[in-house]
């Protein structure tokens, strides 16, 4: 397969600095190796940089960095979409903001193809707000209300592909705001929290949206944000939330996606290489991406989940 590493040193979606390092971070763990060592063809494009935009001139004041967020929004869309045609893309974030852009940009691709998009958030958090609902102003709070095209997103690309809520699921969840938890419940989003994990184990419901996608013919986008994954296994990241992911899950996911050869696109976001420990965090990003494009200890037959 070919793989495409786009760089994307997005960290205008929170106050904490720090994600500007991921990219460099996951090179430095020896990302395209690992994908090479899988028998893909890796490229690195290197990083890219967001289009100078100014912000509308009635923003919303509570909003951080909106200009600089939006300008990522443009160049992130464009860049996903024409990475499409080519191969597997993976965007090494930076922070969840790039989402955003690389969402809308895959989605604007499968539109074209005629193909629905899906969505597989893994994360604590459901990033649901919309610009006037989020309290903190940190726009990486907001990617999954603007792919779904929710409005109040002045400034921003018109969409031109909006995923349908029910070709989202989130997994992971353990941290929503009110305002996001009432719009959920009203959406027709798929939404697991970690007590469903807790009682169900978590292949059941990725395998039943994994049965989902395959029906519909769809492609499959992955945004993988490292406080998914327990803060003890993965310290590296600003939003730590305890009573997440296990390692173990976190590759069983990896390893299903894989056998379900579904996925289309990888979003990798949030990893703060500043706040993390001897490169731990990056390095389990890395072997959990190596497990989502076939690294396995033994093959095993494909199983249905529903
Ligand atoms: N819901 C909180 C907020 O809007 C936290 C968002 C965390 N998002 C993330 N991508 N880490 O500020
Ligand atoms: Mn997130
Ligand atoms: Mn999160
Ligand atoms: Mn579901």
């Amino acid at each position: 397969q070919d793989i495409i590493l786009i760089g994307c040193p997005v960290d205008s979606g929170k106050r904490s600095r720090g994600c500007l390092m991921g990219p460099d971070a996951y090179r430095t763990a020896g990302l395209a190796d690992a994908l090479a060592d899988l028998g893909h063809r890796v490229t690195d494009r290197g990083n890219l940089t967001p289009a100078p935009v100014t912000a509308p001139a009635d923003a919303l004041p509570h909003l951080h960095a909106l200009a600089e967020t939006i300008g990522w929004t443009q160049t992130l869309s464009a860049a996903a979409q024409a990475a499409m045609g080519q191969g597997l893309p993976i965007f090494m974030g930076g922070d969840h903001s790039l989402s955003l852009g690389s969402v809308a940009g895959v989605a604007a691709h499968a539109h074209t193809q005629g193909r629905p998009q899906f969505v597989l958030w893994l994360d604590a958090h459901s990033d649901y707000h919309t610009p006037h609902s989020s309290t903190s102003g940190h726009l990486h709070g907001t990617p999954l209300a603007y792919v779904t095209g929710r409005a109040g997103f002045d400034g921003f690309p018109p969409l031109t592909a909006p995923i349908p809520q029910e070709n989202i699921c989130i997994i992971g969840l353990r941290s929503v705001d009110p305002a996001e938890r009432s719009a959920l419940q009203d959406s027709a989003i798929h939404r697991h929290d970690m007590r469903e994990i807790d009682e169900t184990g978590i292949a059941r419901p990725l395998g039943v949206f994994l049965d989902k996608v395959a029906a519909a013919g769809g492609a499959l986008h992955v945004s993988l944000d490292v406080d998914f994954i327990d803060p003890a296994a993965a310290p590296g990241v600003v939003t730590t939330v305890p009573g997440g992911a296990t390692v173990r899950e976190a590759h069983l996911v990896m390893e299903m996606l894989h056998d379900s050869a579904l996925m289309t696109s990888l979003d990798l976001v949030e990893l703060n290489p500043f706040l993390d420990d001897r490169g731990r965090t990056a390095q389990l990003m890395v072997d959990l991406a190596a497990s989502a494009l076939g690294r396995r200890v033994f093959d095993r037959p494909t199983r249905a989940y529903a």
